[in-house]
């Protein structure tokens, strides 16, 4: 069966989910599953917006047959090299003889490497600022680099001002009919998906994504076409206005994460009373987190999203407890920036966690300490409920 819908003048989004998949790029848990989106451009040339992954290859080679009625497909373009996008192309290689894949002179030589297919003869290689007439219609490219794979093009089609726009303004998720994000209730829905998705996908490359945002704010933009999760037609504020907050490393919300990371329960313990005396000092939504439970992408996901950032990690083996070093090691990863932190450490007989957690913050850009740093031994003592409160007070005090 097909799954098509026109979208545009000559544009038609042909999409497909994956609701079997458990981790995307095998490291991210999508509960919701996936999906994967093209676009074919049918006008005096017809044209493939790239190509898609292999657990739903099937799907998406009945789409392309069904949309092409019985035309043959011109052109391929290449946006990027990823295998989620890229599976396909040795099968379309031989489905469409005529065919010829429009891409970027870096991401014709992943092709030969992850492929090895000859595409001397069909290949039109394209870099910045070329242009492609389909006939009516008309592509302009735009290299994106590092959002997120060094190759990346995105493409402006002009006569209906369509933005392809790659990996850009995705998220996890399988689409349920609706593929427009005024048709769902985006801001409450899927932003929080959109930003693990960006965050852990892309998050690290904060500079380059203002730099593409730069671009697109120079172009007519009627429509974002991304190759997954909704197309945008309208209120393009609400996604732009994110990936600027989320590509400087911004916070959205004025309030304080806590991570937790514990064997025994008693630094769960420090971490709750901590909640707690926040609340009582007038901090809202604010929110506890099992650094051994949640998922990290989730975690580094809410590092993002807040402004204040509370660790609190048992000592394991002389370092911080494994669940908390993992969190530590991936926001440094992913350059977080800009954060206000609170430190919370437990250890029986040789503590080490707080120092350690420094040391770590200390390598990371604008990381600001509060104090007091709250050592437990063992168990919260009388002592550490004072210094507790005073560090529920001080990070009060400083997040404004
Ligand atoms: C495998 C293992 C290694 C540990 N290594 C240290 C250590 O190097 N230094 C230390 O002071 N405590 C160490 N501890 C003890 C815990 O950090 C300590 O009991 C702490 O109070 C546990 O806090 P919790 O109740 O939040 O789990 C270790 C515990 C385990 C199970
Ligand atoms: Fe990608
Ligand atoms: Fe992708």
């Amino acid at each position: 069966m097909y799954n098509v819908r026109k979208i545009n003048d000559d544009i038609y989004y042909l999409g497909a989910n994956d609701r079997r998949i458990a981790l995307f790029e095998n490291v991210y848990p999508v509960p919701e599953g996936m999906s994967y989106n093209n676009y074919l451009i049918k006008d005096e040339k017809t044209c493939l917006m790239d190509g898609i992954d292999e657990s739903v290859s099937r799907q998406f080679l009945e789409n392309l047959t069904y949309a092409l009625e019985g035309r043959k497909l011109d052109y391929m373009v290449v946006q990027h090299m990823e295998p989620d996008h890229c599976s396909v192309i040795p099968d379309l290689f031989k489905m469409y003889p005529e065919m010829k894949i429009v891409s970027s002179v870096q991401a014709f030589k992943m092709m030969e490497n992850f492929y090895h297919i000859d595409t001397k003869d069909r290949s039109i290689v394209i870099k910045e600022g070329d242009t492609l007439s389909l006939g009516k219609h008309e592509l302009h490219f735009i290299s994106a680099p590092m959002v997120h794979w060094p190759e990346v093009m995105m493409t402006y089609e002009s006569t209906t001002g369509t933005l392809f726009s790659a990996d850009a303004f995705g998220a996890f998720g399988a689409m349920s009919g609706n593929i427009f994000a005024d048709e769902v209730r985006w801001d409450h829905d899927w932003r929080d998906e959109a930003r693990r998705y960006y965050v852990n996908i892309v998050g690290k490359y904060g500079p380059q994504t203002q730099a593409v945002l730069k671009k697109a704010s120079t172009l007519d933009i009627k429509m974002i076409c991304p190759l997954h999760a909704h197309i945008w037609r309208k209120d393009f504020e609400q996604i732009l206005s994110r990936y600027h907050q989320w590509s400087t490393y911004e916070p959205q919300r004025y309030s304080v994460a806590i991570f937790y990371g514990s064997i025994y329960g008693n630094t769960q313990n420090a971490a709750e009373i901590l909640a707690m005396k926040l609340a009582e000092e007038g901090m809202r939504s604010v929110m506890v987190f099992d650094t051994s439970k949640t998922d990290t992408s989730e975690l580094v996901s809410r590092a993002f999203q807040y402004s204040t950032l509370v660790f609190a990690s048992a000592t394991y083996n002389a370092e911080v407890f494994d669940s908390m070093q993992n969190l530590l090691t991936e926001l440094k990863n992913h350059n977080l920036s800009n954060r206000t932190i609170g430190l919370v450490e437990n250890g029986s007989w040789a503590p080490m966690a707080a120092n350690k957690m420094k040391a770590q913050l200390a390598s990371m850009k604008n990381m600001k300490i509060v104090d007091p740093i709250v050592k437990i031994q063992s168990s919260v003592s009388e002592e550490n409920l004072k210094q507790l409160e005073v560090l529920a007070k001080e990070l009060a005090a400083n997040t404004k």
